[in-house]
């Protein structure tokens, strides 16, 4: 296992421990501000107001997974409804993101479906696209499943993720080309076990390219979602050199990481896009972002200390 697993892995770990929990999310709330736009509704909206002023569109996400109860997956469902109908009132482009298992996937599938049919014939009629997340190895299958069944009931507005950690993903990306389902290809956010994940992070480099490559290739809408700058160099030559055009692809980052890169990106006419969270629930989203990168231990870690 290379030095960014086993960081990874060491972080996640830690983050299940409920004393840091509670300390972090007791003390470490300016510092996650970073990486989130804030508690509620309004606080991201101001946050897409400013990234637009660079060209920048906005990925709204309400934070929020793994729910235990279908009354609060209920209550989910209604809040990122009330964001997309906040969305339907403002000029820019409209575009949310979501976890299945917020939405009760862990409960029943059936719940997750009934509730993503509701949440995307609203988004229909406000030209809102609605992006599924993909969590943990175990919920790839039924992720995708979902994508499939959605599509079938004639919903076009949505799209899944791929992550090139996974062992499986060529050959999930190889059964999507048939629906030109519109991808966002990343590393991989989670701890993965050798079985199913590569561990050496130059492997899931180059599976990253390879899949956002193939994926152009075969006309799938890719979003290039990485702040690598090597990669997102070498997707931009590549594509160059294919003449694929900016209308086939789009680069999308997380607000709060390499900020200067999406203006720049945006300023040379790419279609960007920052993944913009918001709510209470941040402590998972943040602990990702923290296992991302050491630096940001430090910066945690100094944070609590500072409270
Ligand atoms: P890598 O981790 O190699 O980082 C490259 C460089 O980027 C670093 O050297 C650093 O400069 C900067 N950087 C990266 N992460 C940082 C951080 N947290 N803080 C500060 N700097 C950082 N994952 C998943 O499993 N399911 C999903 O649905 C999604 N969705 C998603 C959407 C979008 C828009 C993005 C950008 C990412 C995701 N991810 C995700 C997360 C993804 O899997 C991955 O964990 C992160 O993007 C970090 O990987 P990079 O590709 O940026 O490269």
């Amino acid at each position: 296992m290379d030095f960014n697993q086993s960081y990874r892995s060491f972080v996640l770990a830690l983050a299940q421990n409920q004393r840091i929990k509670h300390l972090v999310l007791t003390r470490g709330r300016k510092f996650a501000r970073r990486f989130i736009a804030g508690d509620t509704l309004e606080e991201a909206l101001q946050v897409v107001e400013a990234l637009e002023r660079d060209r920048i569109h906005a990925i709204l996400d309400l934070l929020g997974e793994m729910v235990t109860s279908e009354a609060q997956a209920r209550q989910f469902q209604r809040e990122i409804i009330r964001l997309v109908q906040a969305l339907g009132e403002r000029p820019y482009p409209r575009y949310v993101a979501l976890k299945l298992t917020q939405l009760g996937l862990d409960i029943s599938e059936d719940l997750a479906f009934s509730l993503m049919e509701e949440i995307l014939s609203e988004a229909r009629q406000h030209d809102c696209f609605v992006r599924m997340d993909m969590e943990d190895s175990p919920r790839v299958d039924a992720t995708l499943r979902m994508y499939r069944r959605l599509r079938e009931a004639g919903f076009d507005n949505t799209g899944v993720v791929l992550q090139s950690y996974l062992k499986r993903t060529e050959q999930d990306l190889q059964a999507l080309i048939p629906l030109k389902a519109p991808v966002r290809i990343v590393k991989g956010a989670y701890k993965e076990p050798p079985e199913v994940a590569f561990q050496d992070k130059r492997l899931v480099d180059a599976q990253f390219v390879l899949l956002c490559k193939k994926a152009m290739e075969n006309g799938l809408y890719t979003a290039i979602a990485s702040h690598d700058p090597q990669i997102i160099q070498e997707m931009k030559r590549w594509t160059a050199q294919m003449g694929i055009g900016p209308d086939r692809f789009e680069f999308q980052l997380l607000y709060g990481v390499r900020r200067d890169e999406q203006k720049k990106l945006a300023a040379e006419g790419y279609t960007v896009r920052a993944y913009v969270p918001y709510g209470t629930d941040w402590y998972p989203y943040f602990s990702r972002r923290i296992a991302e990168r050491p630096e940001n231990l430090l910066f945690v870690a100094r944070s609590l200390i500072q409270g």
